[in-house]
């Protein structure tokens, strides 16, 4: 099949209880790693590129390596999808460029002024048949080049969202209930400790998500920044020269009841970096004279891989819903 849109796989994912893995793709092994995983759970799944990833890979290769994707997995669903789209040319860009869906993400200016611009990216996508995610409230942590403190992120306010999604017209929604940016989403004195000494992160705001759902209803909502920063890759990456003290993530409980919630598209990027270095730190110190790329990037894309396959069972529960 096509690339498709989200429509219909955000209206099967509210139905059912689940949510669809969205995965920031940054180069083949990545691509390869995600959807191979897809094809063989038949799940659906959306491929996101970011600002950073298009000026890395630069967009045609992402945008053909994606298509690769789709050929080769004949019987699952995939979206290509701009993450944290910047401006109106960024999506216009995508847009003409053979993206199925963008986000704009005006979430750190006021009000007025993210509903100006997304409401413009909107009336753009549609009559391209491209379908718009947005955002209100701001996350904490790092995505492209800026950084937001812990003190500068803020809720989404639940009183505001049926105000911005009529006068967007947006499809879907990204929401801040406490969810953050990259591998260090919670400094350690935001935690607290189990009785093993582990680090716990406050709650997800659960009573913020229900309340955006109660004046939605039906609407799919988005969470960003849910990696989970599992414990074993950062281990590995500290035994073997890394350096990641006190790295943490959002834990999968939380998430797996986000996505039987309203909660349609849990976005995840770290994760996958992670499982790549993990993977290749740990072959350098283990074959100290190997140097063919091809003999390292096999495993890490099977590392993201399995890491992969892990998510869509055991906290999306998009397996088999293709
Ligand atoms: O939300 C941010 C994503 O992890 C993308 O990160 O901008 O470094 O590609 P990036
Ligand atoms: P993580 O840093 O938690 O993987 O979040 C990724 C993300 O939100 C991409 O938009
Ligand atoms: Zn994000």
């Amino acid at each position: 099949m096509p690339l498709v849109t989200t429509t219909e796989m955000f209206k099967k994912a509210y139905e059912g209880g689940y949510a669809v893995g969205a995965f920031n793709v940054n180069n083949m092994e990545i691509v390869q790693g995600i959807t191979e995983a897809c094809q063989e759970q038949k799940a659906p799944v959306v491929l996101q590129v970011s600002k950073g990833a298009r000026a890395y890979a630069n967009h045609t290769y992402l945008v053909k390596m994606v298509e690769a994707a789709v050929k080769e997995c004949p019987d699952i669903p995939i979206a290509l999808h701009l993450d944290h789209g910047p401006d109106f040319e960024t999506c216009k860009s995508c847009i003409d460029g053979g993206f199925t869906s963008v986000m704009i993400d005006c979430s750190s200016k006021p009000f007025d002024e993210n509903v100006e611009i997304t409401k413009k990216v909107v009336d753009y996508a549609h009559e391209h048949g491209v379908v718009v995610e947005a955002e209100l409230g701001t996350l904490a942590g790092v995505e492209d080049d800026v950084k937001v403190s812990a003190e500068d992120s803020s809720y989404t306010r639940p009183e505001e969202v049926e105000e911005f999604v009529t006068r967007t017209g947006c499809d879907s929604l990204a929401i801040a209930i406490g969810t953050s940016h990259g591998a260090y989403k919670f400094t350690p004195d935001q935690c607290t400790r189990n009785e093993n000494g582990i680090l716990v992160p406050p709650p997800l705001r659960f009573d913020v998500l229900e309340e955006v759902s109660k004046r939605l209803p039906g609407f799919p909502i988005v969470l960003h920044g849910s990696s989970s920063v599992p414990q074993n890759f950062v281990d590995i990456i500290n035994a073997h020269g890394g350096k990641m003290p006190d790295a943490i993530g959002i834990p999968e409980e939380e998430l797996r009841k986000a996505a039987t919630m309203s909660v349609c598209k849990i976005n995840i990027d770290s994760d996958i970096r992670l499982a790549i270095t993990a993977t290749i730190r740990e072959y350098f110190d283990e074959h100290p004279d190997h140097f063919d790329p091809r003999q390292y990037l096999k495993p890490a894309r099977q590392a993201v891989k399995d890491m992969v396959a892990h998510k869509l069972i055991h906290v999306l529960g998009c397996n088999g819903k293709a």
